[in-house]
């Protein structure tokens, strides 16, 4: 099979390009095989190539700072996207993501992340679309075609075995050959063979003891010669360590720069032989194709006044980029997909969609209602411009309906750090403006520059001065005038990585040193902190000093965070909520994960909420008849409460728009359109793989091919909510299974699938089917997905829909022989609404054939 090449703008097919080794020296062609700065490639202006600009994936184009001047969409977290189970929808999202990402000057998004959710605790599961791989491979690969569509480059990430955080950097990954192909490359197979995706990106971990930057058998012999990838393999920022293993295994491109392991050291390996020139040059024309692909030999990047566009010129090169601004998604697209991922588990008596001529009075009650997590932490953070909140709309919609009162209660604490202070609690010190002062200082106290921000956390990669940053003698300082809205014990945080000082009013109270992480990401997403309390009268102000100099160890961006909490007592929270749920009609219960519970850089250590949330779930419930529990989550917890509550509705981490599409959902002005894209376990216990803490640097996949609901089928394990499941605001009847006589070797099955809305209103169902094979055996999956298509009817109609399921479902890969071996035998194809309610089952049967079918 040939491989396509990127569609639209991005994916015009460039002839075999060469580097014009007359044109460039060898120096020069291997430094273009370093990024020149922290997001960007090199330029040629001898080859008339100017420089790539890479962002950050996946649920935004965040561009290469968190500048609140320039800021992004954020979309619903990808698990998010994968709970949509709609490659159409997907893709036409991801092109409006790639137009704005365009737009910003971006030609490289690091997205889509098609990892597997190995285990419910991994830190990183939201940034992956599902457990299974059929699912993953076809939301992935539309999400590659809406960006590339859009004329910006996508790239998988990240290749491969990287499906847990803990030790991500050095793990090493047993995978035995058959599962790796039959599981963990495929989503990558689709997104490179079918989807063209103009880059790959090598993880840090190891497989099979090689690391993968340097992995010649999946980088050069899988990837490349198998699959026939003609494009760009990227090493994950900082995962390339080694100067001739890389060169020589199948990577192309080291991020970020300008240093790192190749450069002169590469350009010695080919003066001393080690590595051959002809692969570098191979190397410089993979660049030159991908620039080709997204118009780096031909055009400028967009100006737009973003912290993208604003850095786009630092190569010297003219930036003559159109004046207009961003162009951001579409409000109603992100509305629409926000609520087309929220996944409805419960729903006893119909209780949704509500009633507004039902309620006279809502009460919005718990820690996310009041705070939500839209996103998860970690690179793939992105700064919206705007956030709209589940109390904003709520009111809204009562406005709009009939005027039902909105009381809102926190419930209880749940967060894991000291929360950023308050809106509006915070003022810089200089200018008066609601927000901080950020200062960068030289090692004499000389002030270097310094600039006004609007939230108490500030993250660079870049664009510091040169004497502020890890190893470097300056300080970076924070200073805030704040406001105390209540009177008592305020806890203040100071958190960096280095030296900390906290100042009041300018004395120094504390001062000390915190300790380098073990991931360079931590230094963002978890930074270590040094805590003080004051007392404090509500009115009072008082001026916060923070002063952070940098570790001389420490790596990855700098960040610098003032966090300040009055201390809450639970107790007396919990009540409140008590009694604000007893004088409703209907509470409306929003827990979930807390600022940075889910994040890159590491694992969860539990599946329970954290806090008293289970608590207050309990103790609404019993105090509301009618309670609705909204979960605001990217991976699963644990719903110990779930009896006693009448409604669940699964909200993920749902990006911008959560509380437009939580108001949609909760009135029935959408449907809740999601299908679990992940099991959803009944406790720790049960899980058939929970932690992934690697043993002596070695984590082994043992479980095999039994990832996910694979493993609860395959031992009989009840979860909380299976693998497929969502009910949507209809009901649906499974009325016809026709399937064609016999199935041929190497070919898709198509069936056909009748089934009836017989619910009151029009919806969309999700239509699953399962293909259990022949022979089982141990390790061997009892089923799995193996298509799955949208139904759309009014009431009472019928619709008949055609499910797709590729060959490769009816392949297993033949470790011997090390090829896909065609399984004949009897396959039962099962079909319904998830992966335990199949109420259709017929059978098929394949003959022993060759050719095999990959
Ligand atoms: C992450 C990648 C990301 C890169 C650049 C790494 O830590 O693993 O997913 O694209 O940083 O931010």
């Amino acid at each position: 099979m040939n491989p396509p090449e990127p569609g639209g703008q991005a994916g015009s097919v460039s002839p075999p390009v060469r580097p014009a080794d007359d044109q460039l020296s060898l120096a020069a062609r291997v430094r273009l095989l370093t990024g020149s700065d922290s997001w960007r490639t090199g330029a040629a202006p001898e080859l008339g190539l100017r420089q790539m600009t890479t962002s950050d994936g996946p649920s935004g184009a965040r561009g290469v700072s968190l500048d609140e001047n320039a800021p992004s969409t954020c979309l619903p977290c990808p698990s998010a996207i994968g709970a949509t189970w709609d490659p159409d929808l997907v893709e036409r999202v991801a092109r409006e993501l790639g137009t704005e990402a365009r737009s910003k000057g971006i030609d490289i998004l690091l997205a889509p992340t098609i990892n597997l959710m190995r285990t419910p605790l991994g830190g990183r599961g939201f940034e992956c679309f599902s457990e299974d791989p059929l699912l993953t491979g076809q939301i992935g690969a539309a999400y590659v075609r809406g960006v590339q569509a859009a004329g910006v480059a996508a790239t998988v990430k990240h290749f491969i075995g990287n499906d847990s955080e803990t030790e991500r950097w050095t793990y090493d990954a047993r995978i035995a050959p058959g599962v790796l192909r039959e599981v963990y490359l495929w989503p990558f197979e689709v997104c490179v063979r079918d989807a063209g995706t103009a880059l790959v990106m090598a993880s840090y971990n190891k497989v099979n003891g090689v690391p993968m930057t340097e992995h010649r058998g999946l980088l050069t012999e899988i990837l490349r010669d198998e699959w026939g990838f003609t494009g760009v393999v990227i090493s994950d920022w900082s995962a390339a360590r080694s100067t001739v293993p890389t060169a020589t295994g199948g990577l192309d491109l080291v991020m970020p720069g300008p240093d790192g392991p190749w450069g002169d050291l590469l350009v010695r390996a080919v003066e001393a032989g080690a590595v051959s020139e002809a692969l570098v040059d191979d190397k410089v024309a993979r660049l030159l194709r991908l620039a080709d692909r997204v118009g780096a030999r031909t055009r400028t990047p967009a100006a737009t006044g973003t912290g993208a566009a604003r850095q786009a010129g630092s190569d010297g090169s003219p930036r003559t980029g159109r004046a207009e601004g961003p162009r951001y998604i579409g409000q109603d697209l992100l509305r629409a997909v926000t609520a087309a991922s929220f996944v409805l588990l419960r729903n006893q008596s119909g209780v949704l969609p509500l009633d507004p001529g039902s309620i006279g009075r809502l009460a919005l009650i718990g820690p996310n209602a009041v705070r939500p997590s839209i996103q998860g932490g970690g690179s793939v953070t992105v700064r919206p411009a705007r956030v709209r909140m589940p109390a904003e709309s709520l009111t809204d919609l009562a406005e709009a309906t009939t005027g039902f009162a909105v009381t809102v209660a926190q419930g209880c604490r749940n967060e894991l750090a000291v929360p950023l202070p308050p809106t509006g609690s915070l003022h810089d010190p200089v200018t008066g403006e609601p927000g901080v002062r950020i200062e960068f200082r030289g090692p004499g106290g000389d002030l270097l520059a310094a600039e006004h921000a609007s939230t108490s956390s500030g993250l660079w990669w870049d664009g510091t001065p040169d004497q502020i940053g890890w190893g470097r003698p300056g300080t970076l300082t924070l200073l805030a005038r704040f406001r105390a809205e209540a009177s008592g014990e305020h806890t203040i945080s100071a958190a960096g990585v280095g030296d900390l000082a906290i100042a009041i009013d300018g004395h120094e109270i504390a001062a000390g040193r915190t300790p380098v992480p073990d991931d360079p990401v931590q230094s963002m997403v978890a930074p270590p902190d040094l805590q003080v309390t004051a007392d404090l009268t509500a009115g009072s102000q008082i001026t916060v000093t923070i002063t952070l100099r940098p570790a001389s160890d420490g790596a990855g961006p700098l960040a610098i965070r003032l966090g300040i909490a009055s201390a809450q007592d639970d107790d007396a929270l919990l009540a409140e909520a008590e009694r604000a749920a007893a004088a409703a009609d209907v509470a409306v219960v929003v827990v979930g994960s807390p600022e940075m519970g889910e994040t890159e850089g590491m694992d969860r250590a539990t599946l329970a909420l954290p806090g008293r949330q289970d608590e207050l779930v309990a103790r609404v419930a019993a105090a509301c008849q009618r309670t609705i529990v909204v979960v605001n989550a990217g991976m699963p917890v644990l719903m110990p409460w779930l009896d006693q509550v009448s409604a669940v509705l699964w909200a993920w981490l749902p990006g911008q728009e959560f509380g437009a599409a939580l108001a949609d959902v909760l009135a029935g002005r959408a449907e809740p359109g999601g299908r679990l894209p992940v099991t959803l376990p009944a406790d720790e216990a049960s899980c058939p793989v929970l932690h992934a803490i690697p043993d002596d640097g070695v984590l082994r996949y043992d479980e095999g091919a039994l990832v996910g609901y694979r493993g609860y089928d395959a031992a009989e394990i009840a979860p909380a909510f299976p693998f497929g499941h969502g009910l949507g605001y209809t009901r649906w009847t499974y009325d016809g299974l026709r399937l064609p006589p016999g199935l041929a070797a190497g070919q898709d099955l198509v069936v056909e699938v009748d089934v009836t809305n017989a619910g009151a209103r029009s919806g969309r169902e999700v239509v699953q089917a399962y293909v259990e094979p022949p022979a089982g055996g141990p390790g061997r999956p009892v089923r799995v997905l193996g298509g799955f298509a949208s139904a759309e009817a009014d009431p009472g109609k019928r619709v008949t829909v055609g499910v797709r399921i590729p060959a490769r479902v009816f392949a297993r890969w033949d470790e011997t022989a090390g090829q896909w071996a065609w399984q004949p035998g009897q396959y039962r194809i099962r079909v319904g609404s998830s992966s335990r309610v199949l109420p259709l089952t017929a059978a098929v049967t394949s003959g022993p054939a060759e050719p095999s079918p990959a």
